[in-house]
């Protein structure tokens, strides 16, 4: 494996476990923060870690963007971000090489297309798929266990610009021995939405259970203990694109939010919440099939496009509308 110039930008939890584990598999790491203990601290650990970025772009080809994305106000507060791209873009300029952004930290579906590759480009002065490569790279470590995490992925997920981001990206992963998923930007931003929402929803739908179970006196851990031992559990709820149906299950989540929802003891909201999707998706996909006999029926005159790049330009231009 060719060995590559990495530098970290942002090195709190993510940002060093990245750059430790990039380290251990002979890559030069250097590691940039605007926090000097945070690079005090790297440095006692033997790592090359400055406050200086204009020599952590200088020696590097592949940047790891790991600032915060913090919340604010229950919205993705996004300013760390724009002005930790804005500043690395501004000393990219005089890269005279090609070269990689990879963005790991959390950010909601299109932004790295709608927000970071506009200013990459604008302070930047150089195009992304010339110039340089974009590429989106979720990262799923635990916080409790960081490093132990990002050395033993599950799998790895790149979100690419273009093919030669996610090659030059999948080179430097090759020594994971973990699957790979190659995607478009939004998509693998997305994959980690979906994984953390899927932990809250699982955790939240056990609270509901126990909130339920301890207004008539039932102890929740036994009921938590009899699911988890389903064996059918790992490969059904998998299934998506379609609406649950059978004989029990319908049948069985009507009854039991009716039974609460009689005694007035306990609003299973989320129950409701699932039924309302199944009720939704069945609607959708009624339609679907409705519009494509429809559309048998009648082929329409013109195909449309709704790539990638048309979405981008749509969603970007709101006032064209
Ligand atoms: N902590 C986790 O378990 C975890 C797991 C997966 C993804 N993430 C995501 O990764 C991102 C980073 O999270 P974290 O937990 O490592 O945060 P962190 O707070 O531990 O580290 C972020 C670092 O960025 C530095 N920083 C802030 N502004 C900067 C700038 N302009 N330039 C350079 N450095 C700057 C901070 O000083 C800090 O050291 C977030 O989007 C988070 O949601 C976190």
């Amino acid at each position: 494996m060719k060995t590559a110039n990495i530098g970290i930008i942002g090195s709190g939890i993510v940002g060093s476990a990245t750059g430790k584990g990039l380290k251990d598999l002979g890559n030069n790491v250097s590691f940039y923060d605007i926090d000097i203990s945070k690079i005090e601290d790297l440095k006692k650990q033997g790592l090359q870690a400055t406050t200086d970025l204009e020599s952590v772009v200088k020696n590097s080809e592949i940047f790891f963007i790991c600032v915060p994305t913090p919340d604010n106000n229950r919205k993705i507060d996004l300013g760390i971000m724009e002005s930790a791209v804005s500043e690395l873009s501004k000393e990219c300029r005089k890269k005279p090489d090609y070269f990689l952004l990879v963005v790991k930290s959390t950010v909601i579906p299109t932004t790295t297309e709608n927000i970071i590759i506009p200013l990459i480009e604008k302070y930047s002065n150089k195009k992304v798929g010339n110039d340089l490569g974009v590429c989106f790279n979720p990262e799923f470590l635990r916080e409790s266990n960081p490093y132990e995490d990002f050395k033993n992925p599950d799998r790895i997920v790149i979100g690419e610009y273009d093919k030669k981001s996610g090659d030059v990206l999948e080179q430097l992963y090759l020594p994971f021995k973990c699957p790979i998923i190659r995607t478009n930007l939004r998509t693998a931003e997305m994959t980690k939405y979906a994984n953390n929402c899927f932990y809250a929803t699982k955790i939240s739908f056990f609270n509901e259970i126990h909130l339920m179970c301890k207004e008539i006196g039932i102890d929740s851990n036994i009921i938590r203990k009899v699911v988890q031992m389903d064996k059918f559990y790992k490969n059904h709820p998998w299934e998506h694109g379609h609406s649950f149906g059978g004989k029990c299950l319908p049948k069985d989540l009507n009854a039991i939010i009716a039974f609460f929802d009689q005694y007035n003891i306990h609003d299973p909201m989320l129950l409701k919440a699932v039924r309302k999707v199944n009720e939704d998706i069945c609607t959708l996909n009624a339609a679907e099939v409705e519009s494509s006999q429809q559309a048998a029926l009648h082929p329409p005159e013109k195909e449309l496009f709704f790539g990638n790049h048309d979405f981008v330009y749509k969603s970007h231009r709101a006032e064209d509308y």
